[in-house]
């Protein structure tokens, strides 16, 4: 199978200095990566701005905002033709960007002048609305919550047209941004509910890339 998985914070630059962004740190989407290389498939890991190694065996292509994140995808779902593809998407995409990003560093002054927001792309979305049902690529979402994590899954999963939603809950210790270990919920598009205990996130990018295996024919 070929696994194209995303991981990290995206930026969207205010000016040449300052940006929008999110604490991500890469870790999760990284062992997603890590573990379907480590099962023999085919990886290419789209990373946001992250200080990680790249995981053996997969291909690394870096990006900063949300607009370069969904053409990288986009590409490099398009190039896979003889095998079912995994759309993996675990970075942070910021949902908004400033509308103009300046030329040079803004005086102080001239900053809420600036600060106009509009919408990025829904990567997830534009991936599932892009592609003919028989080339259509398995499509796996996380949920980064704070509060219901699980209601919030089974909404994006039937919003965004998910096999899979991944949901945790970003505000509980030991889970979500920055951490080595997740506590996550799996979600199923056809409703059913698997609830992990909190895990490394090895061991958690483990089960995922076994739930896909296990949904691709
Ligand atoms: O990188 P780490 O420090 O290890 O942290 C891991 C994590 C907390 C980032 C990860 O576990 C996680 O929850 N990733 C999803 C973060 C997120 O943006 O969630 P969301 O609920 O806002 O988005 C839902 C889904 O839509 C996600 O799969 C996201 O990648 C996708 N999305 C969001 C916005 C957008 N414009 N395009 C998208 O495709």
């Amino acid at each position: 199978m070929a696994f194209v998985v995303t991981a990290g914070p995206t930026r969207e630059h205010i000016d040449p200095v300052r940006f929008l962004s999110n604490p991500s740190t890469g870790k999760m989407g990284f062992a997603i990566a890590r573990a379907a290389a480590a099962r023999g498939h085919d990886v290419t890991l789209v990373a946001g701005p992250v200080s990680l190694r790249t995981p053996r065996g997969a291909r690394r292509i870096d990006v900063t905002s949300a607009r370069e994140m969904l053409a990288a995808v986009m590409d490099a779902i398009s190039c896979v033709t003889d095998r079912p593809v995994v759309f993996v998407s675990t970075a942070a995409v910021a949902d908004w960007r400033p509308a103009k990003c300046a030329p040079r560093k803004l005086k102080k002054g001239q900053m809420s002048d600036v600060l106009k927001l509009v919408r990025n792309p829904d990567i997830l979305k534009t991936v599932s609305r892009s592609f003919a049902s028989t080339q259509k690529p398995l499509l796996v979402g996380f949920a980064a919550e704070t509060g219901d994590p699980v209601a919030e899954a089974k909404r994006k999963c039937r919003a965004k047209g998910l096999e899979l939603v991944v949901a945790n809950d970003v505000t509980e210790k030991g889970a979500g941004f920055g951490t080595t270990t997740n506590h996550v919920t799996i979600v199923r598009r056809d409703g059913t509910v698997e609830r992990l205990p909190m895990m490394t996130k090895a061991a958690v990018a483990r089960r995922i890339v076994r739930v896909c295996e296990g949904l691709c024919p």
